[in-house]
């Protein structure tokens, strides 16, 4: 095979179809997307012979907005016999080894659905004969490491997978490409999970350490209950907190925190800037898109994470649209900054961008 296997959202299979067909023509890897609506992942064949692992090779799953990881898929087996399916796995990957590439890692995994989370049990138990078999034939190293080629083999059932590789810096580090964090008990709501899986996720370790410090300060636009204050405050920077809701009395105590009942559209920092702006408010993309451009552009924030909610249609569009208001306001201080958005595991249906400077 010449194709992609990309994991997704169930119910985004068209919108990282309509994602990858726009970076394939950017980059000039030319295919077209194969998909079942709710299956949880996407195929994407390309026409030029090569091309799939070409493109596993330059796209990051980390640069791309609905994709949770990406395997070149070298081989699709089917109606595999239930009492030998190891044999036909072995082959398929023996026969897509490469003299230039150690495989250092092994995914056996199924898709995000409730069909999906059938198989997990299987997954398991199938992964430890594959991985004696392969390091017996000296196709995998004894030792885990993120460095090499991962071998993948994806079930869509008992008798059917996709088998292939992913590349190191382009695939995502996480089983089946989700980053499943723990609810911290003290944490006023669930949404406070968005933010900790953008900080972990989205930034790198020089964005950590220069913007989550003690004494730095952030605004939280649409903050209450305080999830999202939460994860500030936890990392010891002191928050302007902008809502007409109810703020978490735990939080307060803090004394890191002032609350302000007032409208997220026309709220000013109170001290004429912050290190960091945070969003969260249901609103329209592109109000929000807007707003977060102003306050870059005046400097009001140096950095900034939030939310765009999503409609029901057009999404890949939609999010689109909105960065695109918001490298054209920024203008020539576009370049100043990193840009990224992620549909984040914890994001229901909803984007989360990061704008970093430096
Ligand atoms: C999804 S909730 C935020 C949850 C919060 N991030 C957390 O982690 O607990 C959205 C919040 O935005 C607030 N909101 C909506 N429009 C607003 C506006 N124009 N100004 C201020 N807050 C607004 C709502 O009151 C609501 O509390």
């Amino acid at each position: 095979m010449n194709s992609l296997l990309i994991y997704c959202r169930a119910g985004y299979e068209s919108d990282t179809a309509n994602e990858m067909n726009s970076l394939s023509v950017s980059l000039s890897i030319f295919g077209y997307p194969e998909f079942t609506p709710e299956q949880g992942f996407i195929l994407f064949h390309f026409y030029g012979q090569g091309d799939a692992d070409r493109m596993g090779q330059r796209l990051a799953v980390s640069e791309t907005i609905f994709a949770r990881q990406i395997v070149v898929v070298t081989a699709y087996l089917q109606e595999l016999d239930k009492g030998n399916r190891l044999g036909p796995v072995l082959n398929a990957l023996a026969e897509a080894d490469s003299e230039e590439w150690k495989n250092t890692l092994l995914f056996v995994e199924h898709a995000d659905t409730e069909r999906g989370k059938a198989l997990a049990k299987f997954c398991r138990k199938f992964t430890v004969p594959l991985r004696q078999g392969l390091r017996k034939q000296g196709r995998l190293t004894y030792k885990e490491r993120d460095d090499g080629r991962a071998l993948h083999v994806f079930f869509t059932d008992y008798d059917h997978c996709y088998v292939g590789h992913s590349y190191p810096d382009c695939r995502s580090p996480f089983a089946l490409g989700i980053c499943r964090l723990k609810f911290p008990p003290k944490a006023p709501s669930r949404s406070t999970l968005k933010l900790e899986e953008a900080i972990l996720t989205m930034l790198d370790d020089d964005d950590r350490a220069s913007i989550f410090r003690e004494g730095a300060r952030a605004v939280d636009l649409g903050a209450c209950p305080g999830g999202w204050t939460y994860q500030l405050v936890a990392r010891d920077m002191t928050v302007e907190a902008i809502d007409n809701g109810t703020i978490d009395e735990s939080l307060m105590a803090t004394g890191l925190v002032d609350h302000y009942a007032e409208d997220g559209f026309t709220y000013k920092p109170k001290f004429g800037r912050v290190d960091l702006l945070v969003c969260d408010m249901i609103e329209r993309p592109d109000r929000v898109a807007v707003l977060m451009s102003e306050w870059l552009e005046k400097g009001w924030a140096d950095h900034a994470i939030f939310n765009l909610k999503l409609p029901m249609k057009k999404r890949y569009d939609t999010v689109t649209a909105a960065i695109g208001e918001i490298t054209a306001r920024l203008g020539k201080k576009a370049k100043d900054y990193q840009l990224n958005v992620r549909h984040l595991y914890h994001n229901r249906d909803e984007v989360t961008v990061t704008v970093i400077k430096g």
